[in-house]
């Protein structure tokens, strides 16, 4: 068990070596030797065949530690699996300010996922909908005998929507089974459900059943956070004006929205990714989300409180589990669960809001007081080093150079690496 007083500001964590970093992380969650020698070799070959097909190798991906977290009163590490640069600093940077306020605190729906029936091919939808509607005991009643476990933990078919929906040429019926999917994601249970639902939905209706499965929008698990970030702390008044200016962009325009949007999900995909979950499913949960009133807007909103400090506040389909899916037998992906110290679906929704809204509003402030290039230098100029051929040795000073000349280029990298050899 993690104690809730360890802190998870850490400063000069990035100056560290690596292992001094891992060393921390062990202490700070309590993690055993066999932890870190999952963390540090590369996956088995084995485990990889058995989770796709046709595989020929793995693909790895950095695992860095956001800092500075308060999640509902407790400090938590973040583990953030990512390509791109830049982001697990934001979020920690963000994370910083919000701690100054007492950090994240976060309200998380329970866990219902929607599956989809589509019934073609009725005669009389109104009467065939009704029918349906009588008949839901007996329907949730079928669906839970798919998943005993999940009935006994508390979860299972809870209600059930009908749903009329007309193109130009036909009309057919919607089923919505609503299930609690407690700490599972919830696509396996949902999508067996809706298929032993099937030959009962054309016996009642008449009609034919084409798709039954899961529903990416899962607007009824909702998760919620909010944070306040300290004027001071931004540069000042000011700065949280032109932080408003900005985000006002987002609000009324779709193409900043996605711009806006992508920077939150640069965090919440890599705490996805990191907990073995399916990204896919969140980004095509949140942006259906971020168009649900007609127009794709910001799934963040922010506002100045009576001191002049901006609130911020994040909601977003948040479909992940604990149980079940790669998650589960990743083994860097059980070791990042044992550094978020989670124990339930609902904790990392919870984790995955917070660093949502943490990256949206770190990414927003520094566009709109320094821009982001100036924060992507540092390591887009040792990736630049790296491209021009430097050595372990060497990427430091030709990065150093690089950025003192504000030249910042391959051509440049190139020349320099020269005339230190
Ligand atoms: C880059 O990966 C993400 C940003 O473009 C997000 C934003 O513009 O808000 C910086």
């Amino acid at each position: 068990m993690q104690s809730n007083k360890k802190s998870s500001k850490i400063s000069g964590f990035y100056k560290l070596p690596i292992e001094k970093r891992i060393e921390l992380i062990k202490e700070f969650a309590d993690l055993n030797d066999q932890d870190i020698s999952d963390l540090k070799k590369p996956i088995d070959m084995g485990l990889s065949d058995r989770m796709i097909e046709n595989v020929i190798g793995n693909f790895e991906m950095p695992i860095g530690i956001a800092m500075n977290f308060i999640i509902n009163g407790k400090d938590k590490l973040i583990p953030m699996s990512t390509e791109e640069s830049s982001v697990v600093a934001a979020a920690s940077n963000a994370a910083k300010i919000a701690r100054i306020h007492g950090g994240f605190k976060t309200s998380i729906s329970n866990p219902i996922m929607i599956g989809q029936i589509q019934i073609l091919g009725v005669s009389d939808v109104a009467t065939a909908a009704n029918k349906i509607i009588e008949q839901k005991k007996d329907i949730l009643h079928v669906a839970n005998a798919q998943d005993k476990i999940l009935v006994d933990l508390g979860g299972g078919a809870k209600d059930i929507e009908v749903r009329i929906l007309e193109t130009s040429n036909e009309k057919m019926i919607v089923v919505h089974l609503l299930v609690d999917v407690r700490d599972a994601m919830g696509a396996n249970a949902v999508n067996t459900m809706v298929e032993a639902l099937a030959p009962i939905m054309e016996e009642l209706t008449g009609g034919y059943i084409r798709l039954k499965i899961l529903s990416n929008l899962a607007d009824k698990r909702i998760a919620k956070a909010t944070a306040i970030f300290d004027k001071e702390a931004m540069g000042g008044e000011k700065n949280v004006d032109a932080f408003l200016e900005s985000y006002t962009l987002a609000k009324i325009d779709p193409y900043r929205a996605a711009t806006h949007n992508k920077g939150i999900m640069n965090g919440i995909d890599s705490v996805i990714i990191a907990t073995g979950n399916d990204f896919r499913a969140i980004e095509a949960g949140a942006h259906a989300y971020a168009a649900k009133d007609g127009q794709y807007t910001s799934l963040t909103t922010y506002h100045k409180d009576g001191q002049g400090n901006l609130v911020g506040e994040i909601a977003l389909p948040v479909a992940v589990g604990i149980v079940g899916g790669a998650g589960s037998i990743h083994p860097k992906a059980k070791l990042c669960k044992k550094i978020l110290g989670i124990t339930s679906a609902k904790e990392l929704s919870e984790v995955i809001a917070s660093v949502g809204l943490a990256q949206n509003f770190a990414a927003v402030f520094a566009l709109s007081t320094v821009g982001i290039q100036k924060g992507h230098m540092s390591l887009h100029a040792k990736n630049i080093a790296m491209m021009a051929g430097a050595n372990e040795d060497e990427i430091d000073q030709v990065a150093d150079q690089l950025i003192k000349e504000q030249n910042v280029k391959l051509d440049r990298a190139k020349e320099i690496l020269a005339s230190l050899r």
